[in-house]
């Protein structure tokens, strides 16, 4: 609890370009949520040298990132909007986690095999603890709720566990956080195989609406998108391109399956799909242009930067200072 209210933390990946299915999925529920919440939305850039990254470009997607998190209608005066990288709490405390945390925990986490197998040629000791890391961004704030994606529930998990670890040794340090439940964000899949997730690292670009993508783009992508053969817009499991489409119109103009069905009755799938393109671009235009006046404001966004550093960096702190005591680091003499 931070003045009365219930903390919450949640932070995205600066890799890659972001997607409607981020924004659907998670970004617009963060900014829906964010006023019940003590709220602390990180860009975790330090979680993105797990793989090699391109600096120039990492920074730029990390500012991208930031900017974008402002734009999507996150008040940096309310919610802490910070870089992971300038709060060196996060891997202070990542150390000592590590120290509570057991190579067969993290030898049983699935995204950690799936990394593994996909970049053969570095699995580095970061890629292995970076569960540890998370659970010292979530541990730092003392955070009650965090909204996550089903896969980062294993993650989540494994947090509870070594605080729980923590605590069973040390007494109670660290709040035992819980994932988000309550609206969950939409789940949008690719324009191209709804079996998969829409994904930021897919390497069809028609897959994915980009979130920085113009109207004329986002159209096409939809007029290309991958339907079925039934040929009337009905909300069903048999027809996933279909279904996709209706769930992507749903989230962005806030109407129901049943409702989109009544609205494309006896009319064909090149009419919806005109109509959820353009539901699309009404819900990206004003978040681009939010985004670009933003951009033109480098002394606001500086700013908003160095104020949120200094608040998360105070909380961190706060609790980092009890647990080294707690672990036996000699008092700092002032
Ligand atoms: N690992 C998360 C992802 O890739 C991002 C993340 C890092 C995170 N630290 C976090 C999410 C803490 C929630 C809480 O999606």
């Amino acid at each position: 609890m931070l003045d009365g209210k219930k903390v919450l933390f949640s932070g995205m990946q600066a890799t890659g370009n972001l997607t409607l299915g981020n924004y659907l999925g998670a970004l617009k529920n963060w900014v829906s949520i964010a006023e019940e919440y003590e709220t602390f939305y990180s860009v975790v850039d330090m979680h993105s040298i797990t793989v090699r990254q391109d600096p120039a470009e990492l920074r730029r997607r990390a500012r991208t990132l930031l900017t974008l998190y402002i734009a999507a209608g996150l008040d940096p005066e309310k919610n802490c909007i910070y870089y992971q990288s300038h709060v060196s709490g996060h891997a202070e405390l990542a150390w000592i986690l590590n120290c509570f945390t057991y190579m067969g925990e993290l030898n049983r986490m699935t995204q950690f095999k799936d990394k593994a197998a996909k970049h053969a040629d570095n699995i580095n000791a970061g890629l292995f603890t970076y569960p540890v890391l998370m659970a010292a961004d979530i541990l730092l704030y003392q955070s009650d709720v965090v909204p996550v994606g089903i896969d980062q529930m294993q993650h989540l998990e494994l947090t509870r566990d070594i605080a729980q670890r923590f605590n069973g040794i040390y007494g109670d340090v660290f709040t035992i956080p819980e994932a988000y439940i309550g609206k969950v964000g939409a789940k949008i899949m690719s324009l191209q195989d709804p079996a998969k997730k829409m994904s930021k690292s897919d390497e069809n670009p028609n897959g994915s609406i980009y979130l920085m993508d113009d109207p004329d783009t986002i159209v096409r992508k939809f007029k290309r998108a991958v339907t079925d053969s039934e040929g009337c817009v009905r909300y069903s499991q048999e027809q996933p391109g279909i279904r996709n489409l209706i769930d992507i119109y749903c989230a962005c103009t806030g109407k129901t399956p049943a409702e989109t069905e009544r609205e494309f009755d006896g009319r064909g799938y090149g009419d919806f799909k005109m109509a959820v393109g353009e539901a699309v671009v009404s819900v990206l235009k004003p978040l681009q242009d939010r985004f670009a006046d933003l951009s033109k404001n480098k002394d606001y966004l500086d700013g908003m930067i160095r104020a949120n550093t200094e608040k998360a960096q105070y909380y961190s702190n706060k609790t980092l200072r009890k647990v080294q005591k707690k672990v036996g680091f000699p008092e700092r003499i002032r």
